[in-house]
């Protein structure tokens, strides 16, 4: 059975004085891709924020491989290996394609998998078009590149937040099969989707938020089991 790379555990944020995730806790096992669902506002994107050190840990501990990082600054949390591709999708507008790549380059001494050429064999379509601005790339070709730049970060956890919102199906089914070309790799994967079939041909293990708690957590075969899951929790008849 895989290991834990990743454990948050009974996690709680605030918004000021708005109190928005409640003791929340899960696991991400290595190499998996783990589907965190929820209604909109069910705290999806406060989560990877959080993972990420961008929101304040008000109590509980994250640990990556073991150790806690809850009070650690953003660019530490980076620089351990987890990268956010935040909902929403940010290019560099101004800077080209591989400009956009190349800033984002991180090698460590244990991870150095991925370089521009890597990049560009996992996205065909950004090579021909790495010396365009990219503000001139469609949105789909945009959330390759934001993913890219997440990978030139050589993580070793992948959050991506809703990375198929607003784009068109056929470029939604590339985008998911760049994903699942991720988790082959060997990748760990937190991806936050809303389209519970999209989730189930991905994920391994599920977490299903609800006002910020965690309403379910299981491995896909539970989901499986559990056929009013998606009635109960995500809004889907
Ligand atoms: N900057 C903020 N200040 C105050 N409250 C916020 C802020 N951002 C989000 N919230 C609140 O926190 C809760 C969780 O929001 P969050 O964005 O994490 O939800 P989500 O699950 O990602 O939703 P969506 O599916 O719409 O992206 C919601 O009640 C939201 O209104
Ligand atoms: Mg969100």
């Amino acid at each position: 059975m895989a290991t834990n790379i990743l454990e948050i555990h009974e996690l709680n944020v605030h918004y000021g004085d708005s109190h928005v995730l409640h003791n929340v806790s899960f696991e991400l096992k290595e190499g998996h891709l783990l589907a965190l669902m929820g209604r909109n506002g069910a705290g999806k994107t406060t989560s990877q924020l959080t993972i990420s050190g961008l929101l304040a840990v008000s109590s509980g501990e994250m640990r990556l491989k073991g150790k806690n990082f809850a009070h650690q600054s953003p660019e530490s949390i980076a620089k351990s290996g987890i990268r956010l591709v935040p909902q929403g999708r940010r290019v560099f507008a101004s800077l080209s394609v591989e400009e956009n790549l190349i800033v984002a380059e991180q090698k460590t001494e244990d991870r150095s998998k991925w370089d521009l050429s890597k990049i560009y064999s996992m996205f065909p379509a950004l090579q021909p078009k790495k010396n365009q601005r990219a503000s001139t790339l469609s949105g789909g070709e945009q959330q390759m590149l934001v993913i890219g730049r997440a990978l030139m970060g050589n993580p070793s956890v992948l959050l991506l937040d809703e990375p198929s919102e607003g784009l068109a199906p056929l470029i939604v089914q590339e985008v998911n099969h760049s994903i699942s070309k991720l988790k082959n790799e060997g990748l760990s994967i937190i991806l936050v989707e809303q389209n519970f079939s999209v989730a189930k041909s991905l994920a391994d293990d599920f977490v299903i938020l609800n006002t910020g708690r965690v309403a379910f957590k299981g491995t896909a075969s539970e989901v499986d089991a559990k056929p009013d899951l998606a009635t109960q929790h995500l809004g889907i008849f």
